[in-house]
């Protein structure tokens, strides 16, 4: 068994990574945060502090921690020699770190340096639906409206909309602005090119947080090369890994399910071979926890056939 370490295991993320971990049999769990949770418990673990030192001796590190603390503690735990999978947007469109959806370009997890990226929690069910259409008939186009839930800001702000009184609850944005567009906005459309190796695509997102506790909804716009009808469409994801179809998908019906769901799978007559389509991925799942998981499962699984 591997010895795992999660870093940020009191956070939104983390604390999905431990409970997901145990049910999946992994048993030398050990938790880790900043000074300030240390000595308390999640998921029935004392948490330490995650510094290098007691970082190191570990087979794989999960981070989950922000790009500040993922830059300073993340090239030290490779150093010494764990294999890193983080979920922070530090190192994602660094050359040479491999980002990886699994079931989408699972193959360049093995090339990896001892870094592993996780990709941006729209991103990832969004490349998911992607990938097959692309085979299928040719992306040319993307645009992508997102519909984010309050979790993908973490655990603070998550307790700040149960708490707050309903009356309060508004549509938000909270990510850095260049003056043009968000930095999530750009995340999407650079990760999507990167995962697909697809780097001319065009790629439009817009990046909305809405009141709702877990779950991210995109509504995406495609144009094809090939003419794509949507029944052909909806074979091709029925067959896709990790996508299940759903008539109308919600978060409320994505959140606590490993699948991203799709649906309203609809000619887009704005567009020539325009299809339009809706999904809802766990944010905290999928969208983060769950994919580095098996980020990591397909990596070992590869050690062990080659031991
Ligand atoms: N939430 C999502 O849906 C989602 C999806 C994709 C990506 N991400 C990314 O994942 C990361 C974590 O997100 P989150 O939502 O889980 O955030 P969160 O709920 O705010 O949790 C942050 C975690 O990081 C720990 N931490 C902060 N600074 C640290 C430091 N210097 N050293 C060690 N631990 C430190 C915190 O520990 P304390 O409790 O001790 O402060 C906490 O455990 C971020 O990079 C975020 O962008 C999140």
């Amino acid at each position: 068994m591997p010895r795992i370490a999660v870093v940020g295991a009191t956070g939104a993320v983390g604390r999905v990574m431990i409970d997901l971990l145990l049910e999946r049999g992994f048993d030398d769990v050990h938790a880790f945060a900043s000074a300030r949770s240390a000595g308390t418990q999640v998921g029935g673990l004392r948490v330490e502090e995650a510094t290098p030192d007691a970082l190191a001796g570990f087979d794989v590190c999960f981070f989950s921690v922000g790009s500040r603390a993922s830059r300073e503690l993340v090239p030290r735990a490779v150093r010494a020699g764990a294999l890193c999978v983080d979920k922070s947007e530090a190192f994602r469109l660094e050359p040479g770190v491999p980002l990886v959806v699994p079931e989408v370009n699972g193959g360049r997890a093995l090339e990896h340096d001892g870094l592993i990226a996780n990709p941006n929690c729209s991103t990832i069910p969004l490349t998911l639906v992607l990938k097959p259409l692309h085979e299928e008939a040719g992306l040319r186009s993307v645009r992508v409206a997102t519909y984010q839930s309050v979790s993908g800001k973490g655990a603070q702000r998550l307790q700040q909309l149960l708490d707050e009184p309903q009356a309060e609850h508004d549509l938000s944005v909270d990510w850095d602005y260049d003056g043009e567009e968000f930095d999530e906005e750009m995340k999407i459309r650079e990760e999507t090119r990167k995962i697909l190796e697809l780097p001319e695509l065009a790629v439009s997102a817009t990046c909305v947080r809405v009141p709702v506790p877990v779950g991210h909804a995109e509504s995406v716009w495609i144009e094809t090369q090939e003419p794509l009808a949507p029944a052909r469409a909806r074979d091709v994801l029925r067959k896709a890994p990790s996508v299940r179809l759903e008539d109308f998908p919600t978060p409320g019906k994505a959140a606590g399910r490993d699948d991203a769901l799709v649906g309203r799978i609809r000619r887009d007559p704005a567009a020539e071979n325009g299809l339009s389509l809706h999904l809802a991925c766990d944010n905290l799942r999928k969208g983060a926890a769950l994919n580095g998981i098996q980020v990591a499962e397909l990596v070992l699984a590869s050690r062990s056939v080659a031991a």
